[in-house]
């Protein structure tokens, strides 16, 4: 019998985004249509912007005693309650701030040919199109994603480093060193809201993974029908995203039930807690389910670090934060595990993590 060549995943035709915009404005692929419980409802108005936690990090480096013990409290309850907060005063240059929206952008800008020349093949995560498609029939994001492995060195692909715009991959290093610091120092001040030491991940997690992606979400004719980006949660340690400037709302976050938008504070990053923060809280500290909306006349860009331990990392809760009262509530894998099990799966709310749960019988006697 003649062998059965093993196929490659079938992912059928998928439109880039833009070019669908620019070609037909008010044509919405049937792909791209949400089914009823998928649709994005109108997002709930918060009372006032500062319910999503913002943290002055300026206080917790340079503070008083006082400034870091109220600044600590805040993020540590950012942390616990949301798992999401905006960062203020982050240290990093406004210039390189601006500098990496502007060759983002103009990456995106470029024509399709230009943008083909890095293309993201089905099942992988780094280059141009689009992640986390897996079959025919599944429903597509309104966005089109540019992601690049970053640290450490060999999980770059030299290849998918864009030429143009010419000062892309520059920016893009020191853009990535900076945010780099920045989550090793954030993680030294999660590190100590839960009584650790301030060094305990920086020592656990090895050489860490970092990547970048960006994603670019045209407006859309009728974003009641489709989403930016499907419900999920991050497969990190820590993120951190950045929102173009004069961007539309468009980032939600799943809070008691309900998706609440993050309104953008112009130069500030947001910054969430992943899946691998949560495991390694034994709980305590949770990833959160966020999605991304479409707007009708405003495009959005949003420029997010994902940040994680080394892949040979075995993972499972800290045995300081497993007690009688919180017993463990994960299993141990390593963190290449993780990520193999994350990029080969759809993008579904935070069903990823069901990968890492210990389930328990339930059922009260
Ligand atoms: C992500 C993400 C949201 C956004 O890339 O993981 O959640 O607003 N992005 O682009
Ligand atoms: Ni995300």
């Amino acid at each position: 019998m003649a062998p059965v060549p093993s196929s490659p995943i079938k992912v059928g035709h998928i439109d880039d985004v833009q070019e669908l915009r620019k070609a037909k404005p008010t044509t919405i692929p049937e792909r791209f249509v949400r089914d009823m419980n998928e649709r994005p409802t109108l997002a709930i108005a918060l009372p006032s912007l500062s319910d999503i936690p913002i943290i002055n990090f300026s206080r917790l480096v340079n503070g008083s005693k006082d400034d870091y013990q109220t600044e600590s409290l805040q993020l540590a309850r950012a942390c616990k309650e949301w798992g999401f907060f905006q960062v203020i005063n982050h240290g990093i240059n406004l210039s390189l701030i601006e500098s990496i929206e502007e060759v983002a952008k103009n990456f995106f800008m470029l024509p399709l040919e230009e943008k083909q020349k890095y293309p993201m093949a089905p099942g992988t995560v780094q280059g141009y199109g689009q992640a986390f498609v897996f079959s025919e029939d599944q429903k597509l994001d309104w966005c089109n994603m540019f992601a690049l492995g970053i640290e450490p060195p060999y999980i770059r692909n030299p290849k998918l480093w864009p030429i143009k715009p010419t000062k892309f991959g520059e920016t893009v290093d020191v853009y990535s060193r900076e945010v780099r610091k920045l989550c090793q120092n954030l993680l030294k001040y999660i590190a100590m809201t839960l009584g650790l030491k301030a060094d305990i991940f920086e020592e656990m997690f090895g050489v860490a993974v970092q990547a970048i992606r960006m994603n670019y979400y045209p407006p859309c004719s009728r974003p009641d029908l489709v989403l930016g980006l499907s419900p999920h949660s991050d497969g990190s340690a820590l993120t951190v995203l950045q929102q173009g400037n004069g961007s539309s709302v468009g980032l939600q976050i799943l809070k008691d039930n309900k998706w609440v938008p993050v309104q953008p504070i112009p130069n500030a990053l947001v910054i969430n807690i992943g899946d691998t923060l949560e495991v390694l809280t034994n709980g305590k500290y949770k990833s959160v389910e966020h999605r991304a909306v479409t707007h009708k006349e405003k495009d959005r860009l949003s420029i997010v670090t994902f940040y994680a331990p080394s892949y040979e990392i075995e993972l499972g809760p800290m045995p300081e934060l497993v007690d009688e009262k919180n017993p463990c509530n994960y299993r141990r894998y390593t963190h290449g595990e993780y990520n193999k099990h994350y990029v080969t799966n759809k993008l579904q709310g935070k069903k990823t993590l069901e990968f890492a749960k210990i389930k328990r019988n339930t059922s009260t006697v």
